[in-house]
């Protein structure tokens, strides 16, 4: 089955996510990492969002010219990690509107379970992106992207910085019709539910909680 996989392969993409590999980079310089990241990122989420004609009127004439409705999009953010995207992205997508999705594992049945759930109204016409920095067991993205479906969104897309062969594949098994976006496919997941070679722990490395 082909799955619909976009790897961001720009050089300066893959430049920054080699420095935040590094297990010697610090809290700070991995933030700001990611929040350049994130910026280019949304470069390529958007390259086929749909566009409208506006009429404007330059310094010579009028015009009818292309934008993107940046209301309409919004950054759905898997919590904690997720919200290390949110700043950079916001700053190319100064309109997006911002959902959040809290979910924790049950030790018991190992399932994801939901905590926190906040959308804003009328997502039957918005176009979701989904925000979790590693697509590692693909539980937790696959428990949100079913709660997104619920509300009926125009579009869902998928990104994070790692994946894994085993993420996609739980991820595409449940959701085929939503494209994921990542710079890097690593190698496994390793015992623990990490990734391999991968970043660590992302939340950890965001918010210096280590
Ligand atoms: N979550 C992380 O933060 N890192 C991994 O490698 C896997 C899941």
């Amino acid at each position: 089955m082909s799955r619909d996989v976009h790897i961001i392969d720009h050089p300066l993409v893959q430049h920054k996510l080699t420095l935040m590999r590094k297990k010697d980079t610090s809290t700070k310089s991995f933030r700001e990492l990611v929040h350049e990241l994130s910026a280019l990122l949304a470069y390529e989420l958007t390259r086929d969002m749909p566009m409208q004609l506006i009429e404007i009127e330059t310094p010579l004439e009028k015009m009818m010219s292309p934008v993107i409705d940046g209301k309409k999009i919004v950054l759905a953010s898997i919590l904690r990690a997720g919200n290390g995207f949110l700043d950079g992205m916001l700053q190319v997508l100064p309109g997006a509107r911002v959902g959040h999705i809290g979910l924790y594992r049950d030790p018991a049945t190992l399932k994801a379970v939901e905590y926190y759930f906040k959308m804003p109204s009328g997502m039957e016409e918005r176009d979701v992106i989904v925000l979790d920095p590693m697509l590692a067991t693909g539980n937790s993205a696959v428990a949100a992207v079913d709660r997104l479906k619920a509300t009926n969104p125009r579009s869902i897309r998928f990104v994070c910085l790692v994946t894994c062969p085993q993420g996609i594949k739980t991820f595409h098994d449940a959701h085929p019709d939503v494209p994921i976006y990542t710079p890097a496919v690593d190698r496994e997941l390793n015992e623990h539910g990490y990734i391999v070679p991968g970043l660590g722990d992302a939340g950890d490395r965001i918010f210096g909680t280590k």
